[in-house]
């Protein structure tokens, strides 16, 4: 982690504000490519990861764009309320799971509202790469666009395509349609709501899943569609249940498990536990590699496939 100092707050849709982090006198900010994200320590106790959504070739700042969720999990409201122009914060270096492959030749990018965020710096990179692109930004009103001044500036009129829904189902972006072909030598890579994400997953079925990129910030949705099973503890024998809206990780806790955890996402590595038996539905954003898969889990968002699993602590 690295202490920054956050040097100006915009206010930039509803909601929304932009925070701009700069380094201390005398010292420098780390490098970062299109897609990168930082964990950062908030106030309250929350460390939260935001994506860096300005231009990967600037190295004097971090633009950390929060939208914020009173009714979420109190990072994003911590940041609005307790974080001033002048405080210093502290942010881990970027690390990126959602990294812009630069060999295709066609890409196209979808967001749900703050989800633009990589995103937008990947239209930084890919522009300056003179690359093919187009962009789709998913919002439910006006008032919650924002970077459309960047947007306009980096993207072709024609591949610039803003889907304000009103609240009208009717009006939502086309996945289908749009998705309906392959395109040779092209990427997606979305970023957005769960239910943008199935839906781009559901439209790409006949496309080769590497070729679909995804990253969220937000929880999975638990809405009672998800399996129960059960959890072994080796070293105790203890049995715990896992109902279909809670995670395991929610279930050790309250067993008082001593877990570490950050990000609830699958995204940051710190709740990673080895299995030793059991089928596992791994949940975590390609964090793991297919041969960790096999004997680790991610406990925040992974789920037993099977009736049991037998967790390695
Ligand atoms: S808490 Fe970050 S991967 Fe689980």
């Amino acid at each position: 982690m690295v202490k920054l100092v956050v040097d100006a707050i915009h206010d930039v849709a509803r909601s929304i504000n932009l925070f701009e982090l700069k380094a201390v006198a005398g010292c420098q900010l780390q490098a970062f490519k299109a897609g990168a994200h930082v964990s950062v320590n908030l106030p309250g106790g929350y460390v939260r990861q935001y994506s860096l959504c300005n231009n990967p070739e600037e190295t004097h700042r971090y633009l950390l764009a929060v939208l914020c969720e009173p009714d979420g999990r109190g990072g994003s409201l911590a940041f609005h309320k307790d974080v001033k122009e002048g405080d210093m914060l502290e942010v881990s270096v970027p690390q990126n799971h959602f990294p812009l492959d630069q060999r295709a030749m066609h890409y196209t990018l979808i967001a749900g509202g703050i989800g633009i965020t990589p995103l937008l710096s990947m239209a930084y990179k890919l522009k300056a790469l003179r690359k093919a692109f187009d962009v789709y930004v998913c919002l439910r009103s006006e008032q919650d666009i924002i970077f459309r001044e960047e947007l306009e500036m980096l993207v072709a009129p024609e591949s610039l395509h803003f889907h304000v829904t009103d609240g009208d189902p009717a009006k939502r972006l086309d996945l289908e349609s749009l998705l309906a072909k392959p395109v040779p030598s092209g990427l997606v890579y979305c970023c957005g709501s769960q239910r943008l994400m199935e839906g781009v997953e559901k439209a790409t079925t006949n496309w080769h899943p590497k070729k679909i990129r995804f990253e969220s910030f937000t929880p999975r949705v638990l809405d009672g569609s998800d399996c129960e099973f059960n959890v072994k503890i080796a070293s105790t024998g203890e049995l715990m249940h896992v109902g279909a809206t809670e995670t395991i990780l929610e279930v050790l806790r309250r067993h008082n498990v001593d877990v570490t955890f950050s990000c609830e996402v699958g995204l940051c590595r710190s709740c990673v536990m080895k299995y030793t038996d059991g089928e596992v539905e791994h949940h975590d954003q390609d964090l793991l590699t297919t041969d960790e898969r096999r004997s680790r889990l991610t406990v925040c968002v992974s789920r037993g496939r099977s009736q049991q699993l037998t967790l390695d602590c």
